[in-house]
C-alpha cells in the first residue's frame, strides 16, 4: 500500500471491518443493495499522513441526495458567521475582494460573505445542498473542485485572495490535483484556509468514529506541512478549533509569501514530542478502541437485559462506524432522533435503525440515550434538559463509554 500523498510506505493500524457509506440512509421500502468497503486505516512512515487504505468513489458520496447539512448545529452557524467575518476584516480587504469556499454545503459560511457584497463562489459537487446555498443568494457551482475546476474558475473570476475549505479537504483523496488547483486559483499573496478534525484530538480522545469513508484523511502540522511542500506552499499558521470534537485551521501561502507564526513551530513541537504518527502511538489508539467498543456493547446488552430503552441521538456520518463497528443494530438501539430533513424516514446505513425527527425522543422520553452527536453535546443537552430532569441519562463513548445521569 502506498502513501496517496507521497508514495511512501503505509503502516495500517486499524480495521473496522465492512462498512457502508456513511451517509447513505436507506428507504425502509426498498433497502437496495448496500455498497460496503473496508474501512482501513494506515500512517505513512515518510510524510506522516494518516490515511484511508481504500477509497470510496467520490459519487457513490457526494451527489443530488447527499443528506448533510451544515446548517444543523447552532454552535456551527455561529461558527462560520465568525470566520467570515474574520476573513471580510483581515484577508478580503483589498478593491473587488474574491474568495472561494470548497465544499460550501447549503452555504451557511457564504451566506455572511454575500451578505457583505463580497465577490464569491462555492464549489459544490452535491446538488440537493448547493440549491439550499444559491436559495440563500450564495453563487454556487455545481461541481467537484479539483485541477480542471480551478482553471476555469480562474479564467471567468480572475484571482482569488481566499480560499477557503471546513471539513472537506479531508474528504479528497486526491489532493495533488486539489493543491495545483489552488495554486491555479489563487493571487500571489493570498491564502489557502481549511479545518478538519485533528489528529492529536482523535489520538487523545480515542474518537475513533471520526474515522469513516468521507474522511480520508485525518490530518497534523507535520501532515499537511509536508504535503504543502510539495506544491510550492508553506504552513504558515494554525490554530486550534473546539468544534466538532477538535479540529486544527490550517493557512498555507506560497512559500516565502508569508511569515509562519509561533503557533505553527510550537504545534509542530507538540506532534513530535507526542510522537503522534509513531506506530507505537496508533496502536495504542487501536486497543483503546477495542476496549471502547467491548464497553459499549456490554453496557448495551446490560440494559437491554433490564428491559430499559436507549434511543440514539443523532444519526452522525461518525456513527455508521460505531454501529457497523460494534454490530449494533435496532434490537439493541430501536431508533435515533435527528434534526435533518434528508435522514428523516430512512434507515442508517448498514445497521438499519430507523431515523425519526426530533419530536420523537420525548414521546415518550427512553431511559437512556446514546449521544452520536457527541460533538455537540453542549448544545443538544442544553436544548433537552427536559430528558435529564425526567429522569434519562445520556451514554457518551468519547474518550471512554460514560453516563450523564439524570
Ligand atoms: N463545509 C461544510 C460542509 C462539509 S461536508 C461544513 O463544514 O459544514 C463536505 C462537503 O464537501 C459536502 O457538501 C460535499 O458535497 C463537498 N465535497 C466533496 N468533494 C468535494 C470536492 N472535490 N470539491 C468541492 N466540494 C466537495
Ligand atoms: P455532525 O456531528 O455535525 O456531522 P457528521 O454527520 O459528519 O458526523 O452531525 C450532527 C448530526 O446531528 C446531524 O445529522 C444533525 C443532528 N443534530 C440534531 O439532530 N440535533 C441537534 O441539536 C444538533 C446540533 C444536531
Ligand atoms: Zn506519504
Amino acid at each position: 500500500m502506498a502513501c496517496r500523498i507521497c508514495s511512501g510506505r503505509l503502516h495500517p493500524f486499524a480495521d473496522f471491518g465492512r462498512q457502508p457509506v456513511s451517509d447513505a440512509f436507506v428507504l425502509p421500502a426498498d433497502p437496495g443493495e448496500e455498497f460496503f468497503f473496508d474501512l482501513a486505516v494506515g500512517v505513512c512512515e515518510s510524510c506522516a499522513m494518516v490515511q484511508l487504505l481504500h477509497e470510496v468513489p467520490r459519487e457513490r458520496m457526494f451527489h443530488d441526495g447527499y443528506p448533510y447539512l451544515s446548517s444543523g448545529s447552532a454552535v456551527m452557524r455561529e461558527h462560520f458567521r465568525a470566520l467570515a467575518g474574520r476573513l471580510l476584516a483581515t484577508e478580503l480587504t483589498g478593491p473587488d475582494p474574491f474568495v472561494v469556499e470548497l465544499g460550501c454545503n447549503d452555504g451557511t459560511m457564504l451566506a455572511t460573505i454575500a451578505a457583505a457584497g463580497v465577490r464569491h463562489l462555492g464549489v459544490e459537487p452535491s446538488g440537493g445542498v448547493a440549491d439550499l446555498a444559491a436559495a440563500r443568494g450564495v453563487r454556487v457551482r455545481k461541481d467537484f473542485f479539483e485541477a480542471a475546476t480551478a482553471a476555469s474558475i480562474r479564467a471567468f473570476d480572475g484571482p482569488a485572495d481566499v480560499v477557503y475549505a471546513a471539513n472537506t479537504l479531508c474528504h479528497i483523496p486526491y489532493l495533488d490535483s486539489i493543491m495545483k488547483g489552488v495554486a491555479t486559483l489563487l493571487r500571489p499573496g493570498g491564502v489557502f484556509v481549511f479545518e478538519d478534525p485533528y489528529l492529536g484530538d482523535v489520538v487523545e480522545r480515542a474518537s475513533f468514529d471520526q474515522i469513516y469513508d468521507e474522511h480520508f484523511y485525518l490530518f497534523s502540522a507535520t501532515s499537511v506541512r509536508a504535503m504543502a511542500r510539495r506544491h510550492g506552499f508553506e504552513l504558515v499558521d494554525v490554530e486550534r478549533l473546539p468544534v466538532h470534537g477538535g479540529e486544527v485551521r490550517y493557512t498555507l501561502a506560497r512559500e516565502g509569501a508569508r511569515t509562519p507564526t509561533a503557533a505553527v513551530a510550537e504545534l509542530l513541537v507538540a506532534e513530535e514530542a507526542a510522537e503522534l504518527a509513531a506506530p507505537a502511538t496508533l496502536s495504542a489508539f487501536a486497543g483503546r478502541v477495542a476496549g471502547i467498543r467491548d464497553g459499549l456493547v456490554d453496557l448495551l446488552t446490560g440494559l437491554r437485559a433490564r428491559g430499559a430503552t436507549v434511543y440514539g441521538y443523532g444519526a452522525t456520518a461518525k456513527s455508521a462506524t460505531v454501529l457497523n463497528y460494534c454490530g449494533i443494530g435496532p434490537g439493541l438501539v430501536p431508533l435515533i432522533c435527528d434534526t435533518t430533513p434528508a435522514k428523516q424516514g430512512r434507515l442508517t446505513p448498514g445497521s438499519h435503525i430507523p431515523v425519526l425527527g426530533p419530536e420523537a425522543f420525548a414521546d415518550p422520553y427512553p431511559d437512556y440515550a446514546l449521544l452520536f452527536a457527541w460533538n455537540h453535546a453542549e448544545e443538544i443537552m442544553a436544548k433537552e434538559t427536559a430528558f435529564r430532569d425526567a429522569g434519562g441519562s445520556w451514554i457518551l463513548y468519547v474518550p471512554d463509554v460514560y453516563l450523564v445521569r439524570g
